[in-house]
């Protein structure tokens, strides 16, 4: 396909804001004057706000609104959060609620950290004996380390820095291909730019070694650097979620169903996601729910946390659940075992206004704190799917949330609302049928026509 002169453009990110609004509307809408007005109609009052915000990105044209929301009732170990969650998607935190205030008087969520080790990779090609990079790995490791004590100060002194350098040989698979395989702890920070720096400056010293040091031949003097990055894998920092409690004080469901059958079938619904990687990924899916609304809450790295723990949910080489259930005893367990990276300094977590009232309403907590907090979350969201999944089946809240979301987009009255969430109680509201009886209601008739007798669930 050609491409569009009129489309295209040079030199967009030099324009002003204004002027990138303008370019927009004008180019790719049919009516630029509204779009215009509707995006500036956007930005915010405070001017040097504003301009922290478009900060954040490049080629800002507006701000993309998402609601804000809190879950309150989350009893982790002992201290009662209410939970800041940033999501677009009905049901989330009425279902995260829900399953916290559920949990509360069953002795609430525990949070366990089980490692915080963070991980980079310096990837390298060299064409060389082996044995002899093999020999010198203690030489060429103190001189890393010596290298980077200007970038690894501050961190030391809050109890961080590098822990180990491993070398890693892929020669097997492609000739010359090295790695050294670094893990760092980062504290409160999650430590991206800390990362990235020392392994950068990895590439340098590493090849400062070589150039000098005894026993290398010329053509061993240099490795090609391919690249110096974090992983953000990381399967040592890592935090579990728990609840528990006697089979008999999960109490009774709706449709008449006992605790015995609940937890039978709830067992049976996280087993169903370890066996099956279809179902996996829908209910790793509503553990992300949950864990993605409090990254973003926070300002954290939520496309970081969504690939680590797609990995971690792969690591024995297929997909599966995330969270485990067992029944012993009679005591229901449920569980979520979760890389998380977060941070709570540094990024964006004081610099964005909202993630810094979010950080405060948990009581400004430290990073280890936060990973339990998001995996409780997690595990809160995972219990109240697959409560309703098992039970009632997921439409039945789904419908009533989506129902709510018509009717405000159809700017329906209080009066109208109730006598149309009244109306479909008992009945499929798809869009056309919500609208069709809110003109029925407009036109004074609320018993509709035999034509417009919506299907009934
Ligand atoms: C929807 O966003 C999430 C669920 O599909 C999760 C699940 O099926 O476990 C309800």
């Amino acid at each position: 396909m050609a491409c569009d002169k009129n489309k295209s453009i040079s030199g967009f990110s030099k324009l002003t804001k204004q002027e990138k609004v303008d370019w927009v509307a004008r180019h790719f809408f049919d009516a630029p004057e509204k779009v215009r007005e509707e995006l500036s109609g956007f930005w915010h009052g405070d001017i040097q706000l504003q301009k922290t915000i478009d900060g954040f990105s490049e080629n800002t044209i507006s701000n993309f609104v998402m609601p804000f929301g809190v879950a309150p009732n989350f009893l982790i170990n002992d201290n009662t959060y209410c939970v800041p969650m940033v999501i677009e998607e009905s049901s989330v935190v009425a279902a995260a609620s829900s399953a916290a205030k559920f949990w509360m008087t069953r002795g609430g969520f525990t949070a366990e950290i089980l490692g915080t080790v963070k991980m980079g990779q310096l990837h390298f090609t060299w064409n060389g004996d082996v044995s002899k990079l093999k020999n010198s790995l203690e030489g060429i490791e103190a001189l890393l380390r010596e290298n980077t004590t200007h970038i690894t100060a501050n961190m030391r002194k809050r109890g961080g820095g590098i822990l180990g350098i491993e070398l890693l040989d892929f020669t097997n698979q492609e000739p010359g291909l090295y790695q050294f395989k670094v893990s760092f702890e980062t504290c409160d920070s999650m430590g991206a730019n800390f990362i990235n720096s020392i392994l950068e400056e990895f590439g340098r010293t590493l090849n400062s070694y070589l150039a000098t040091a005894e026993g290398f031949e010329d053509h061993e003097r240099e490795a090609t650097i391919i690249m110096a990055i974090l992983s953000n894998y990381t399967p040592d920092c890592i935090v579990r979620a728990k609840v528990e409690c006697p089979i008999e004080n999960l109490g009774n469901f709706p449709r008449g169903i006992t605790a015995e059958v609940f937890a039978e079938k709830f067992r049976m619904a996280v087993r169903i996601a370890q066996i099956d990687p279809f179902r996996a990924t829908t209910h790793n899916k509503g553990i992300f729910n949950g864990i993605d609304a409090v990254v973003l809450a926070t300002a954290n790295d939520f496309r970081a946390i969504e690939a680590n723990g797609h990995t971690y949910a792969s690591r024995d080489g297929q997909y599966r659940s995330l969270s485990h259930c067992s029944i012993d005893n009679g005591t229901f367990k449920f569980w979520l075992d979760i890389p998380l990276t977060v941070g709570t300094v540094g990024g964006l977590t004081h610099l964005h206004p909202i993630a810094k009232r979010s950080l405060e309403l948990l009581g400004n907590p430290s990073a280890k704190e936060l990973m339990g907090i998001i995996a409780a979350v997690g595990l809160a969201q995972n219990f109240g799917a697959l409560k309703s999944l098992v039970t009632t089946g997921i439409q039945e809240g789904h419908m009533k949330m989506h129902l709510q979301n018509m009717l405000n987009h159809l700017e329906a009255s209080n009066k109208e609302m109730e006598a149309t969430i009244n109306y479909f109680s008992d009945k499929v509201p798809s869009f056309s049928a919500v609208r069709k009886y809110l003109e029925c209601l407009r036109a004074g008739n609320e018993q509709p026509e035999p034509a417009l007798i919506f299907e009934k669930k």
